[in-house]
């Protein structure tokens, strides 16, 4: 008898003889077989946007790195940006619901504080699928700020791997529209959209490494919004700081699980990031995945014999806070050592050694955001997809590659994992094409923004004409018992 028969699924290990029968050992591999995107079609230009803000065009085109922000249009809100992502997702790949076992939705645009978005994209899909079509696939709305959709493909990761799943797949959508104060700095790290993800056995994209995973979590106001207030209150500096010391932390727990359970192993000369062929980080504005490689390598390269050619390139020592071990307010207080640092980030992001790395195993990650800004949950994932899809492109070979995922959450709490590049990746990522996917994009003028930003628009005047997508129909009932209840169609 042969153990493979009972699960034809998995990948097979060579077949091991015990007790007078052959048994194979189930070897799973699990993680992101496909990816599907969906972008709104309105856009505010980085140009406009710095004339009406009287700042200069060159600092958010190269401090920021924006120049084009998307916008949800007025019949468009997080919910059914997710139902378009997962349609795409479920006709590209010819899925009915019954392979579906499970549909998570993260995000921190909520609609509801207690009906879970994943519902209303339910909703949306039994519009096209047939009523009641998905009423096996169980599921949550999950909220971490940005970090969440990680959780939750993790979570859907080990519920394939515990075999809860009867051969069905996991999808997992993140979705989000970042909306800032007009006038505020984050006002110009905007953006909206949604990408849902494929997670099953054998996957042809990438699969999860295994129990290396990790995390770590702190209770802080770095970014939060209170209920029933539509914009963050931020605290912008404090926030890139922290973001990059949570997800350093959290990689250091990685790099010890990583080292411990063989998955990697390094000489006394070597980081572990030599073993990390390809980079894609949390990207609330593309200069933040600059600034997180720059801060991971530091913090990686400093021990190690390179650093002595690092510091000649660079021409001047490192510097050391007055406090070391101080707290994230008295390292931003201490005003010398922030200069002295800015000057050093600056000059070694100019370094032959960080460019090497940044280009071949960060910057195609990094095109995306450029064109459409801030997905908080998203964002991250429509980096991995701009990865994919620009170092094809550039003919890199994938196959076997590891990535290193950074994910960071306001609030806050950063997860560290990663995956190896599949043999059948070129199959999904070759019709991969950005501009494409997203359609025909239109600028709003910066008058239009302004009422779409102050929801100065009824729903039923949207700005665009829809074509094959969900949208939003209406809002509330006559009687006080619908109040809040959202309707949805599909536009053919
Ligand atoms: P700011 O006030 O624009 O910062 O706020 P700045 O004045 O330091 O300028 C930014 C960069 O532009 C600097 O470059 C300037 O030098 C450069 P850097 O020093 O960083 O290399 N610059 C120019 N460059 C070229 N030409 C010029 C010029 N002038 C200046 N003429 C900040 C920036 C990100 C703080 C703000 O936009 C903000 O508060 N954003 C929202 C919060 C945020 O995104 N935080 C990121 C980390 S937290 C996170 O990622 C979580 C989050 O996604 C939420 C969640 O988890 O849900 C936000």
């Amino acid at each position: 008898m042969m153990l493979s028969e009972h699960c034809p699924l998995f990948n097979l290990n060579p077949e091991i003889p015990l007790n007078g029968y052959t048994y194979s050992l189930c070897k799973m591999q699990v993680g992101i077989d496909d990816l599907a995107i969906y972008v709104p079609k309105l856009y505010v230009d980085y140009k406009d946007f710095a004339e009406a803000r009287g700042i200069a065009p060159q600092k958010l085109e190269h401090g920021i790195g924006i120049k084009k922000m998307a916008l949800a249009d007025t019949n468009q809100d997080p919910a059914c940006m997710a139902a378009n992502a997962c349609l795409k997702l479920m006709q590209r790949n010819h899925l009915h619901p019954k392979d579906i076992g499970r549909m998570y939705v993260a995000t921190e645009s909520a609609l509801d504080e207690s009906k879970a978005m994943n519902s209303f994209v339910i909703g949306m899909l039994e519009q096209v699928y047939g009523e009641g079509s998905f009423e096996h696939a169980g599921g949550i709305e999950c909220k971490f700020a940005c970090v969440s959709g990680s959780y939750a493909l993790y979570d859907n990761t080990n519920w394939i791997r515990a075999e809860e799943n009867n051969g069905k797949a996991a999808i997992v959508i993140v979705s989000d529209i970042a909306k800032y104060d007009i006038g505020s700095s984050g006002e110009y790290t905007q953006g909206a959209g949604a990408v849902a993800i494929l997670v099953k056995e054998n996957p042809r994209i990438l699969a999860f490494d295994k129990k290396v995973t990790s995390t770590i979590i702190k209770n802080e106001y770095d970014f939060y919004r209170p209920c029933g207030k539509e914009t963050p209150l931020v605290n912008g500096n404090y926030s890139n700081l922290l973001y990059l010391i949570q997800v350093r932390k959290a990689f250091d727990s990685y790099k010890e699980k990583a080292i411990r359970t063989g998955l990697i192993s390094i000489k006394d000369d070597e980081s572990i990031t030599d073993y990390i062929d390809l980079f894609s980080v949390h990207l609330p504005y593309r200069k933040m995945g600059e600034k997180a490689l720059a801060y991971l390598l530091r913090h990686e390269w400093r021990h190690l014999p390179r650093w002595s050619y690092v510091i000649k390139e660079v021409a001047m020592e490192e510097p050391l806070p007055k406090d070391p071990r101080g707290t994230i307010e008295s390292i931003l207080a201490d005003t010398e050592f922030m200069k002295a640092d800015e000057k050093f980030r600056r000059a070694f992001v100019q370094t032959s050694f960080y460019n090497e790395i940044f280009e071949k195993k960060m910057a195609s990650s990094l095109q995306a955001s450029t064109i459409i800004g801030n997905l908080y949950t998203a964002s991250m994932y429509m980096g991995f997809r701009s990865l994919l899809e620009f170092e094809y492109k550039k003919g890199t070979d994938l196959e076997a590659k590891r990535v290193g995922f950074g994910s960071y959450g306001s609030g806050s709490s950063a997860m560290v994992f990663s995956g190896v590049i599949q043999p059948q990746y070129k199959e999904i990522v070759k019709r991969m094409n950005l501009e494409v996917e997203i359609g025909p994009r239109k600028k709003v003028s910066m008058e239009e923004y302004g009422k779409l930003h102050e929801n100065g628009i009824s729903f039923n005047d949207s700005i665009l004409q829809t074509n094959k997508e969900f949208i939003l129909a209406k809002i509330g009932g006559t009687t006080a018992d619908k109040a809040g209840l959202r309707e949805y169609i599909y536009i053919n």
